[in-house]
């Protein structure tokens, strides 16, 4: 079929630079009409096979797929031709951006997903991929990423499920997104059971997956779309899958370059780990500035974690970057703070009571820093977050920056 434009008259779009061309593929013509008013100098398709007639070797194409195409059909070509034109970059115009669409659209190799009644998101995201294309927009590479820039990484780990990573994960990253002026994220890594959206009471609207999908194309925008805030603390979230994410498919060094990804727009992000002792958590242990290595007061706990630290060789991994966070440290138990110190060759650097304020700021939805600040827990989580923060930051955000300010992204 003929090329197409467009009418430029109510089009919020600004016409493409040379450096790269825009197409709009839908086979409706009222549809394709309608996307040509938000795209007025877009070239039009109403099939695939048109549009791989028209593109050039060497030259930055964004194509758009439109609603009619957002379907499995749609899917398979968009993998089937950006394997063969790496200057193609498809966008899919949707009529309602739903997870389970957002996730088939980037598994395919899409880099957005956008609404096809909003024109001006439409065009900013037609603008970002093609600036992308054309190579004038920061990229991160696609495997082991070089480290972008300065953010801290911090891992919380443990050896035993339910021993309170979670509880520490959140509730110091939230507590520091309270202190800091820099920007915060917390990163739920729990591929299978990670509940750190249901507890801080977030739509789980992107997760980590399609984090990983956006950070191997290099797109840090994505990335940043992405994160979820979390509104009281301006905390910025990266969900666990809704699914449970069973047996694999992601590779240990996908999760530590979304983190990296993460690194170079936050001064800190916080990542909640599975217990598990793999290669999954040994990489992001590796890769992490502070390993918050989360334990409690009980025989078993204390075993699964000196067995832990042998498994993963965490002395050698972490070392100096180890701190232990003793959780319930009031519990009576056989076992004294000194004696665990001595077993696992640790100083127990952050202890937490066991507080009835935990569990009721769960319930609540709240976390404990939020729901209760003066209580005993929150006060230590509190500590932590201003250890890990240092003393000049800690605090910064309350003298420096208003509430409405948090969280928004530059
Ligand atoms: N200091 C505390 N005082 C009282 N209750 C606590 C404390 N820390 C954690 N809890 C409670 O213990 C339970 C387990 O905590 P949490 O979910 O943080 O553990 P987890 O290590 O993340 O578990 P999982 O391995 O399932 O991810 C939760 O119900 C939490 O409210
Ligand atoms: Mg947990």
């Amino acid at each position: 079929m003929a090329v197409e434009y467009g009418s430029a008259a109510d089009s919020a779009y600004q016409p493409a630079p040379a450096r790269y061309d825009v197409a709009i593929i839908e086979p409706d013509g009222r549809r394709r009409l309608r996307l040509g008013t938000a795209l007025a100098t877009a070239a039009q398709f109403d099939a695939v096979e048109e549009l791989v007639q028209a593109l050039r070797p060497g030259r930055p194409v964004v194509a758009v797929f439109g609603p009619g195409l957002a379907a499995p059909y749609g899917f398979q070509q968009v993998n089937r031709l950006i394997a063969s034109y790496p200057d193609l970059g498809v966008i899919f115009a949707v009529d309602e951006v739903s997870t389970p669409l957002l996730q088939a659209a980037i598994r395919a190799g899409a880099r957005d997903t956008v609404a096809v009644n909003d024109p001006v998101a439409l065009a900013q995201s037609v603008q970002r991929v093609g600036e992308l294309l054309a190579g004038t927009a920061s990229r991160v590479p696609a495997t082991t990423p070089a480290r972008a820039a300065a953010g801290q990484l911090i891992t919380v780990f443990s050896a035993k499920g339910g021993v309170g990573k979670s509880t520490v994960a959140i509730n110091v990253a939230v507590a520091m997104a309270h202190r800091s002026v820099d920007r915060v994220a917390l990163v739920d890594a729990d591929l299978s059971f990670g509940d750190v959206a249901v507890l801080l009471g977030l739509p789980p609207q992107h997760t980590i997956l399609d984090a990983i999908s956006a950070a191997q194309y290099g797109d840090i925008e994505l990335v940043r779309s992405m994160l979820v805030p979390h509104p009281t603390s301006g905390l910025l979230v990266l969900p666990a899958p809704t699914e449970p994410l069973l047996g694999g498919g992601v590779a240990p060094n996908d999760v530590v370059s979304v983190c990296q990804a993460l690194q170079g727009m936050c001064g800190f992000v916080v990542v909640d780990l599975p217990s598990q002792l793999d290669d999954y958590a040994a990489a992001l242990i590796e890769a992490a500035d502070t390993v918050l290595l989360v334990g409690g007061m009980d025989i078993p706990s204390v075993k699964n974690l000196r067995i832990g630290m042998q498994v993963l060789d965490l002395g050698a991994l972490a070392g100096p970057k180890l701190r232990l966070v003793l959780n319930r440290s009031n519990t009576q138990v056989k076992l004294d703070v000194r004696e665990i110190e001595q077993v696992l060759g640790l100083r127990a650097d952050f202890p937490i009571p066991a507080d009835i304020a935990v569990p009721i700021s769960v319930n609540a939805g709240v976390p404990v820093v939020e729901h209760d600040p003066r209580s005993s827990a929150s006060r230590a989580l509190d500590r932590i977050a201003v250890s890990l923060l240092g003393p000049e930051l800690a605090g910064g955000k309350r003298r420096r920056r208003g509430k409405r300010d948090r969280g928004a992204l530059r």
